[in-house]
């Protein structure tokens, strides 16, 4: 397979500024980019404005400024508060460029010739903020869920595009390709919404008298295109379709980035145009979730509209796409809070990651006058290195090429606080004070090798470190090769730079002054939330599951013997559908162990274990636990 990859972000509206949300998706994007090119791949990037339609004109007129004016002034925000984070897209589109009207209306004339327009009448109800026509089905008490207002019955005649035709190729499409849309969830909503009903033909163009904001139809100048018929050929348009050589190029690759506000659109209309005007579907559609303030959606109405360049001011950037990447599950929404922030920066960069590099950077400067020591051949510690190292490499590229950026980071951070162990465990200061030279010479220069690779591979996240770090060990644009995995690049005698503090600790005093302003925002959300005294009451612990069966006369329960660390107890828990007793014997999970005995099936019950579903009826998932944690562990 060739090594090409393109990536594209939603193209934003321009009734707004950037905020967080918008940047979320830009930043995946970015790192995407700069991941796969460090991988070797040929990748283009690729975001924009979109900027017809009945909103837009709507802001502009509410702003005082012509459309035209209006649209010039947001979309250079956007293009500029991306190019001040340094995101690296490769061309910005707006549809308001001549580029993209010219092949928009090429595509609606070769549909149009293909026979999947046509003119009619059509009555229904539009919500203006998600620019579309919603069904009975989607509808909440008459209103757009998503936006909460009424939506606005509009009557005309239009031209219609023949999507209910390709209904049944995309649900075929779909299953035959199980991750063209992703996570799961996402493709079982859309695969839900087209085995649940018939899909209605989609209304694709607004008289001119009620609009004039948009490209004209090729084929009745009275009509403009409807606004995300327009939006989504702007992923090809970029490309120069139909003959660029991006387009031939780029296009068998593609992967769209969206949040789950748009999945309809993406999901079901551009697929079915796709296929209308003779062109393969995209790749992967990949959805996220909504990063929400403390519980609330931001909103500007709510007044909790996050700035990007604010947070990046604050915090830094390097550790905001650390916080977006590591702290979101992608698919599921996300709570933004400053304090997650300084969290991951205390813990994850400044404690683990900061402090490992330091200290071995340290190390090189007290026993090795700053030069990178010699490699004494055939220690047993390298090895072990070398696989920890792999398994992390190969999870990190693996986890992060199926869009679960958290998980692939975490397995780099277990690599990471291994090594910061291994320091502990060898104690080098010791092997110096005992004249122990080669030994000490081989533990320090596999550290400077293990941070060099761990750095390089966090190089599309942490730019600025990676470089710094990089830099320091005298690697500067020597990329990523096999060579990496024998943690033997480093040139022996080299002498190392100064790094300085890379992830200086949030301080205490504004931890405080942040949390004491957060609290004041949280106080609208109090509700359903408990306090950490109440929490404490719960005493979760440990236990090693030592027998189990089944109860006789019902088909769902398990006896447990259990053992808890302060004693042995039984516990009666529903697992028998999902377990058979020998797989659980010897597990070790979770209880809540002071939970008021219960008596179920003539046994007493003394506590409940612990177990999550992925989805509201799926079966339950047993948590278990690392078998190094003793039994009677409390979690804290
Ligand atoms: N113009 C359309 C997209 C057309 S694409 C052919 C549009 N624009 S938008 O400005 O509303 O951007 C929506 C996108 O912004 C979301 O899909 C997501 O990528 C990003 N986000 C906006 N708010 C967000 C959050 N609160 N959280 C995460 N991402 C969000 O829809």
């Amino acid at each position: 397979m060739e090594r090409i990859f393109y990536v594209t972000t939603p193209i934003y509206y321009v009734n707004s500024e950037p905020h967080i949300g918008h940047a979320y998706t830009t930043i995946v994007a970015d790192f995407l980019k700069r991941f796969y090119t460090l991988m070797g791949y040929d990748a283009f990037f690729l975001t924009g404005t979109d900027e017809h339609g009945d909103k837009i004109a709507k802001a502009a007129a509410e702003a005082g400024f012509s459309p035209r004016e209006y649209t010039e002034k947001i979309s250079s925000i956007f293009k500029s508060v991306w190019s001040e984070m340094d995101l690296s897209f490769d061309d910005f589109i707006r549809t308001t460029e001549e580029r993209h009207i010219k092949v928009v209306q090429l595509f609606l004339q070769r549909v149009y010739d293909a026979g999947d327009i046509y003119f009619g009448n059509y009555g229904g109800f539009y919500c203006v903020g998600c620019e579309r026509y919603f069904t009975e089905k989607e509808m909440v008490d008459g209103k757009c869920p998503d936006h909460d207002r009424k939506l606005e019955y509009i009557e005309e005649q239009n031209y219609f595009f023949r999507m209910s035709k390709y209904q049944q190729w995309l649900i075929e499409h779909i299953k035959q390709n199980p991750d063209f849309i992703r996570p799961e969830r996402y493709k079982n909503e859309v695969l839900a919404m087209l085995e649940s009903e018939a899909l209605e033909d989609l209304c694709i163009s607004r008289p001119k008298k009620r609009l004039q904001w948009g490209i004209p139809l090729p084929f009745d100048e009275n009509y403009v295109t409807y606004v995300w018929f327009d939006a989504l050929i702007n992923y090809i348009s970029a490309l120069g379709y139909p003959d660029g050589d991006r387009f031939k190029k780029y296009w068998p690759y593609a992967h769209h980035i969206i949040a789950k506000d748009i999945v309809k659109p993406h999901g079901i209309f551009w697929p079915t145009m796709l296929k209308a005007a003779g062109i393969e579907p995209y790749r992967h559609l990949n959805v996220h979730g909504y990063w929400n303030m403390e519980e609330l959606k931001m909103s500007k109405s709510l007044g909790n509209v996050v700035r990007p360049k604010e947070l990046i001011q604050k915090f830094g950037d390097d550790q905001i796409r650390y916080f977006f990447l590591r702290e979101m599950t992608f698919g599921l929404d996300a709570r933004f809070s400053e304090s997650a922030i300084i969290n991951r920066i205390n813990y994850d960069l400044a404690n683990d990651l900061g402090n490992l590099i330091k200290r071995s950077f340290n190390m090189v400067e007290k026993y090795f006058n700053g030069q990178i020591p010699a490699d004494k051949k055939d220690s047993s510690d390298l090895k072990v290195l070398k696989e920890k190292f792999s398994v992390a490499m190969e999870e990190y590229i693996k986890n992060t090429m199926a869009y679960r950026f958290n998980t692939g980071l975490e397995q780099l951070w277990e690599f990471v606080r291994f090594l910061n162990k291994y320091i502990d465990n060898t104690k080098p200061w010791v092997l110096a004070k005992d004249g122990e030279t080669e030994k000490l010479s081989d533990v320090i220069r596999n550290l400077l090798e293990s941070c060099y690779a761990v750095m390089l591979l966090l190089s599309p996240i942490l730019r600025n470190t990676s470089e710094k770090v990089i830099e320091a060990l005298g690697m500067k644009g020597c990329g990523l090769n096999e060579n990496l995995l024998t943690l033997r690049s480093l040139k022996e005698g080299y002498k190392i730079r100064d790094i300085g503090i890379l992830f200086p600790k949030m301080v205490k005093e504004e931890t405080e002054k942040m949390e004491k302003s957060e609290a004041r925002q949280t106080t609208t959300v109090a509700e359903g939330l408990i306090d950490i005294k109440e929490f404490a009451k719960v005493d979760i612990r440990v236990a090693e599951i030592l027998e189990a069966q089944l109860i006789e006369g019902s088909d769902k329960l398990l006896e447990l013997k259990i053992d808890v660390g302060t004693d042995k107890r039984t516990i009666v828990a529903g697992l028998a559908k999902y377990y058979s007793p020998q797989q659980l014997v010897g597990k070790k999970i979770l209880v809540v162990a002071n939970l008021k005995p219960a008596v179920i099936y003539k046994r007493t019950s003394q506590g409940m274990l612990l177990a999550a579903q992925r989805e509201k009826n799926d079966p339950p998932i047993l948590i278990e636990v690392s078998p190094e944690i003793p039994n009677g562990a409390k979690l804290s």
